[in-house]
């Protein structure tokens, strides 16, 4: 295993290993899939798909206070972004946009950072329907899973999906997540307690890399073998 071990809080641990970065491409059906912090920018593209798509994200996200218009009008992606911004520079957070071909596309999230003897996350993502089976998903989570293992510094991460979510189940399989449990109404999503199936992978499962398994499996490639 060769991601880097960092001593602990009060030792040589940086604050934030690992963030900023940016990560990819990959080649996958959708385009070239890439991963950078989120920006104030992306407020427009963000705001487009995401009430464009209500009806195909808002059954599999938490319950939050206040209209889907509201919560997703271009008016509130600067307090979301600031709070992002502000969780990754504590070293909470890491909170990448997927972009496709260069344009924004979607989210991927490690959050709830936790170092010392856990060094564990949670993983989090969605991805415009537009290009909904094209593997944009299963790239992204590759390749943030390797940066959370390699510069990044952690050993586990975590991953929970509604067991009627079909594909997102198919996105973990495919990068290489494990099932490890059944968490009875864990979640308040769409407005009722929802069971969860949880996934994990640890650092001592990476072998070649997440990308590398993908690209072996003829699921991505790199840009210049195309
Ligand atoms: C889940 C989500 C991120 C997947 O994004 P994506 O870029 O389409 O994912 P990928 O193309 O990498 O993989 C999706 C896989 O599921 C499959 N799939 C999608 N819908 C399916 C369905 N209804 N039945 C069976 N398979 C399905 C696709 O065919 C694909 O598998 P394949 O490559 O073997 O063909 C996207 O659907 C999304 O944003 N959903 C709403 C938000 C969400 O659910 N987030 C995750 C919460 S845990």
């Amino acid at each position: 295993m060769t991601s880097q071990v960092y001593a602990g809080p009060y030792g040589t641990e940086p604050r934030h290993p690992g963030w900023p970065a940016r990560l990819g491409p990959l080649v996958v059906r959708a385009g070239n899939v890439a991963l950078r912090p989120v920006h104030l920018r992306d407020g427009r593209e963000w705001s487009r798909i995401r009430l464009r798509d209500r009806d195909y994200l808002e059954k599999w996200e938490p319950t939050s206070p206040g209209s889907w218009a509201d919560r997703n009008g271009f008016g509130a992606w600067p307090p979301q972004w600031l709070s992002l911004r502000a969780l990754a520079r504590r070293g909470q957070c890491l909170p990448f946009a997927i972009t496709v071909d260069g344009a924004f596309a979607g989210q991927i999230t490690l959050g709830n950072v936790i170092r010392a003897s856990l060094r564990s996350a949670w993983v989090g993502y969605w991805v415009s329907s537009e290009l909904a089976g094209g593997g944009v998903a299963t790239a992204a989570v590759a390749l943030v899973t390797d940066h959370a293992f390699r510069a990044a510094g952690l050993h586990r991460l975590e991953a929970t999906v509604r067991p009627e979510n079909v594909a997102s189940l198919r996105v973990l399989g495919k990068a290489g997540y494990r099932q490890e449990g059944l968490f009875l109404r864990y979640l308040d999503v769409a407005g009722d307690w929802r069971d969860h199936i949880s996934f994990a992978v640890t650092a001592e499962e990476m072998g070649a890399g997440f990308a590398a398994r993908l690209i072996a499996d003829g699921k991505a490639q790199l840009p210049e073998a195309r």
